[in-house]
């Protein structure tokens, strides 16, 4: 894959233009979605819960842990550790509209005083050693311009038998590589690992991975029941947004959706900050 080097601010911008209308259509979580079949009834918020849920549960969180929610969206993955967990959860991301956004989501949730929000790159975290009991990147770590240094990092944030959970693309079949480059430069990725690679990145880190899955085909194999049920609510968004700012986000991300389903994969790993280092 050709790769993207984007700074931090170029993908803050790139969020605060594309956050708003993603927000709207996924209820504040702006990953993928799970759907079983095709005739799967979930909604897409539903459907994306379901990667929430999938991939936090991971973690092991016990009440009253403390989490990095590291590329944090517009907050409603931390409103949900904290409400479902008991989780005290500090939410970084680049984009300062996502910034606002959730720390308003958590407010409205009544959860603001366990869930705060700053700006900040993850790839130099502004928080003492051993800081955390867990942290999460979902489908963030695509963007790390040098990934053995945020894991680094993520790493030496948490406490010894601290977790780390994460969920991103992986590459499954580098065949026809210009439409794998399509797809990385219409997201800004910097990385698209295999699975292999994600793990071997892991372990070079200083983790011990712990569970792992690859659910792709669930994943970004859904991609034309996704165009499906967005169609669906194409008028509602742009009544709300405009007609050219929604124009602006489906043209922005049309290069998503050219690889064939079975070139990108969807990983959820999850992985132990050893005791002894
Ligand atoms: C695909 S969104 C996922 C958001 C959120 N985790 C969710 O699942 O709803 C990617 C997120 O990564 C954040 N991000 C990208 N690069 C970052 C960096 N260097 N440091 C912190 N956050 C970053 C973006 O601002 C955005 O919030």
């Amino acid at each position: 894959m050709r790769r993207t080097r984007s700074a931090p601010e170029a993908i803050g911008r790139m969020y605060d233009e594309r956050s708003p209308i993603g927000d709207e259509l996924r209820d504040g979580q702006l990953h993928m979605w799970y759907w079983y079949d095709d005739a799967d009834e979930a909604t897409l918020p539903e459907a994306v819960h379901r990667i929430t849920r999938k991939v936090t549960d991971t973690l092991g969180l016990r009440p009253g842990e403390h989490l990095l929610d590291a590329g944090c969206g517009p907050g409603e993955t931390a409103v949900y550790l904290t409400t479902e967990f008991g989780a005290r959860v500090t939410g970084i991301t680049v984009s300062d509209f996502e910034v606002a956004k959730a720390t308003e989501r958590a407010a409205t949730a009544g959860v603001d005083d366990r869930a705060v929000f700053q700006h900040g790159d993850y790839a130099s975290l502004d928080f003492p050693d051993g800081s955390f009991d867990a942290v999460l990147a979902l489908e963030t770590l695509q963007y790390a311009n040098d990934l053995d240094q945020v894991l680094r990092e993520f790493h030496r944030v948490l406490r010894p038998g601290g977790r780390l959970s994460f969920s991103d693309f992986s590459l499954e079949s580098a065949h026809d590589p210009e439409r794998i480059d399509t797809f990385a430069a219409s997201l800004g990725l910097s990385v698209l690992p295999t699975l292999d690679e994600w793990l071997r990145h892991l372990r070079d880190a200083g983790f011990e991975v712990e569970e792992y899955t690859q659910c792709g085909p669930r994943v970004f194999g859904r991609k034309s029941k996704y165009l499906r049920v967005a169609m669906e609510r194409r008028e509602e968004v742009a009544a709300k947004f405009g007609e050219e700012a929604l124009d602006g986000y489906s043209a922005g991300l049309r290069g998503f959706f050219a690889p064939r389903r079975d070139q990108i994969g969807y990983v959820i790993a999850s992985a132990r900050r050893t005791r002894a280092t």
